[in-house]
């Protein structure tokens, strides 16, 4: 296929987010609430998920098709046994014309202590941690198991010191809930080193029973914080961003608004989702994924020139849009499950 690869919609393919694993030690009520995913839920079994050697094929036929950055998602995506194998693997891809990507991994810190030290030998190049505030009793009640605070700021420091900075922080902020820790969370994260990105609670999947009025507007995210240290804003660091980037005037450092609710970033999306077991999802709230397992798996082997037509003819009928539809009011299609975030990944 013929490069730059472009959808329906003019949009190029440039990240892929690699979801390793459907399986959380946490419970986020807006992801796996507990009343859901308990003892009686079933994982994916393991000879479903795409082995190391699929991924890294999948990867490498997606850097062909133009992708140069692969976040690495789960569920938590440290649950997956030897995961530093596969960073290790992907950390040896290269653009078509010789460079290295963007390897990066969204982990909600809890084995971070732990591993930050084998991600960054293995190549990991950086890192984004959720927390979702600095108040335990707050904190413990979103994650749901009662993880502490202090074991994720301790892996926060485990990947700052193994070099994989800068890390960014996200928080998703659901009013009612978390919005009480939004200072906290700027003054602890001002100065640093980490970039905090405040994330709006998002409608996705099917499972946590979203409703507007539980959205804070990043608008009056920012109002809050500006009105305690002023803000001026940066532009942005590279095509297809999710995130409104400031700085702190005093030269505190930066933060991010991520408003995919009030102001859909749809318009220059390029980001191509591969869930646990091989789908390959072009939006997040997608309801359908097309399987490219079957492809690797099937009794007819397809080389990878098959596999990049596949995927280039997926990408180039992709027409979603989904946060922009919905903000102009456009009805949820009814009768079909969305997708959860957890088994797609953020
Ligand atoms: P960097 O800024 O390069 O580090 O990456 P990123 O912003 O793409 O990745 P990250 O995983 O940190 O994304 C942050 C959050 O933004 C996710 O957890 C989602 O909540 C949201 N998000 C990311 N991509 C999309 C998207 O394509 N659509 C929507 N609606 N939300 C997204
Ligand atoms: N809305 C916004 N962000 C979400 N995340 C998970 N579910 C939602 C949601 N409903 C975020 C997590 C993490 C990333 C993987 O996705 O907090 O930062
Ligand atoms: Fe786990 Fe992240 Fe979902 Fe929370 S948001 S349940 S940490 S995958
Ligand atoms: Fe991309 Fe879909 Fe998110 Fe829009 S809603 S930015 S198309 S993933």
């Amino acid at each position: 296929p013929g490069l730059p690869l472009a959808d329906a919609l003019g949009r190029p393919l440039h990240d892929l987010r690699i979801s390793v694993t459907d399986r959380c030690n946490f419970r986020c009520g807006y992801c796996m609430p507990k009343q859901v995913f308990d003892k009686h839920h079933e994982f994916l079994p393991h000879a479903d998920l795409l082995s190391f050697e699929e991924i890294t094929r999948l990867a490498r036929v997606f850097t062909q098709l133009g992708v140069a950055k692969l976040r690495i998602t789960g569920g938590e995506p440290l649950l997956r046994r030897h995961l530093e194998t596969l960073i290790g693997m992907l950390a040896a891809l290269r653009t078509p014309d010789g460079r290295e990507l963007d390897l990066t991994l969204t982990t909600n810190g809890s084995l971070l202590t732990r591993k930050a030290g084998a991600l960054k030998a293995a190549g990991l190049k950086r890192l984004t941690v959720s927390l979702d505030g600095l108040d335990d009793a707050v904190f413990q009640r979103m994650n749901d198991v009662g993880f502490p605070v202090a074991d994720v700021l301790d892996g926060i420091h485990a990947a700052q010191a193994a070099g994989l900075g800068p890390i960014k922080v996200n928080m998703v902020v659901q009013r009612g809930v978390n919005d009480g820790e939004i200072l906290a969370m700027a003054r602890h994260f001002r100065h640093s080193g980490v970039v905090l990105r405040f994330i709006e609670y998002m409608d996705v999947g099917a499972t946590n029973g979203w409703r507007m009025d539980q959205v804070l507007p990043s608008a009056e995210v920012q109002r809050r914080i500006a009105a305690e240290w002023p803000l001026a804003p940066l532009s942005h660091s590279a095509p297809g961003e999710t995130a409104e980037r400031w700085a702190y005037a005093d030269g505190g450092g930066e933060v991010g608004f991520i408003s995919s609710v009030t102001q859909a970033f749809c318009g220059d999306c390029n980001r191509a989702r591969l869930s646990t077991e091989g789908r390959l999802y072009t939006c997040l709230f997608a309801h359908r994924g097309h399987d490219l397992r079957g492809l690797l798996r099937g009794a007819e082997p397809v080389d990878d020139g098959q596999l990049a037509s596949a995927i280039a003819g997926v990408w180039q009928g992709r027409s979603d849009r989904y946060s922009q539809l919905r903000g102009q009011g456009a009805a949820t299609p009814e009768g079909e499950r969305r997708v959860e975030m957890h088994y797609i990944g953020g």
